[in-house]
């Protein structure tokens, strides 16, 4: 600012502030008549949407894939970008680091950006970054509303004997696809079990990694399923031995 726009800034400033208006009633009034308008959009369009309560929470739920409101869309497509071998990484990277290194950065922009000029056509690198970052956020976005959710029904599977029939219910009703693929779509967390019967380790393995995988498989991360029936463990076992071998997915 030079001394011709402080001296005109300060004159404005003086007359605004003669002539003003009081904080108590006017600005108050003023937010009043706001939030009221904005409260009431807010309310039509839920009526106009038709926006229904979803069902009562269920903390025990074991086949419920979460999925982040659209706001957070970008957060949750960060997550990806950053996944690797360790759970941990994507959470930290994507939810701490990157969000903690832009808000510094925001935080030294007037540190590290000095100049005096405010138009913003003449900040090619303020532009810049601000289109950048927008870009990048709405580019995640989209890739978050759009990516397909994990759901709980897996492929297709051809030739089941009825034993495996049910097994494949409870495979799907148990969300064992949230972390194990089946023919292209599922998880990651855990191996891809299109081909888990060619490793031919038997129903009474399966039986027993599922009840108490560290105890076949050690350090192990899958969780124990300890609460089927001896017939329910004996279908999903036979389902998983035959998988790729017996009966494929796809
Ligand atoms: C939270 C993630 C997770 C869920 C949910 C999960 N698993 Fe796993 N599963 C894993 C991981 C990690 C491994 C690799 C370690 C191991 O073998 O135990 C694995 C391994 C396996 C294996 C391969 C064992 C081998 O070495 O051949 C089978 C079969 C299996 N899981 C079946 C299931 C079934 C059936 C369900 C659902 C009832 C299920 N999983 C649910 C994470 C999961």
């Amino acid at each position: 600012m030079n001394k011709a726009q402080q001296e005109a800034y300060l004159r404005e400033y003086s007359q605004a502030k003669k002539e003003g208006k009081s904080f108590f009633p006017y600005a108050i009034y003023k937010d009043h008549i706001v939030a009221i308008l904005a409260f009431g959009w807010i309310i039509g369009m839920a009526i106009w949407h038709k926006v229904e309560i979803g069902k009562p929470v269920y903390a025990a739920t074991t086949d419920f894939v979460p999925r982040p409101e659209w706001y957070f869309f970008f957060l949750f497509e960060l997550l990806k970008i950053f996944k690797g071998q360790n759970a941990l990484m994507p959470v930290i990277m994507a939810t701490f680091i990157v969000p903690n290194v832009l808000m510094v950065l925001l935080l030294l922009t007037p540190f590290i950006d000095r100049g005096p000029e405010r138009r913003i056509s003449r900040r090619p690198i303020a532009l810049a970054t601000a289109v950048v970052v927008f870009a990048s956020l709405a580019w995640l976005t989209h890739k978050g509303a759009t990516s397909e959710a994990p759901t709980g029904e897996g492929p297709a599977i051809q030739n089941l004997t009825p034993e495996a029939e049910a097994g494949y219910v409870l495979f799907q009703d148990n969300a064992c696809l949230s972390c194990h693929k089946l023919g292209g779509s599922g998880g990651v967390l855990g191996p891809d079990l299109s081909n888990e019967g060619s490793k031919a380790h038997g129903v009474q393995w399966h039986i027993d990694h599922l009840k108490n995988p560290q105890a076949v498989s050690p350090g192990s991360a899958m969780p124990a399923y300890a609460g089927f029936t001896d017939e329910e463990y004996q279908n999903l076992g036979t389902f998983l031995d035959g998988l790729g071998t017996k009966w494929k997915a796809g």
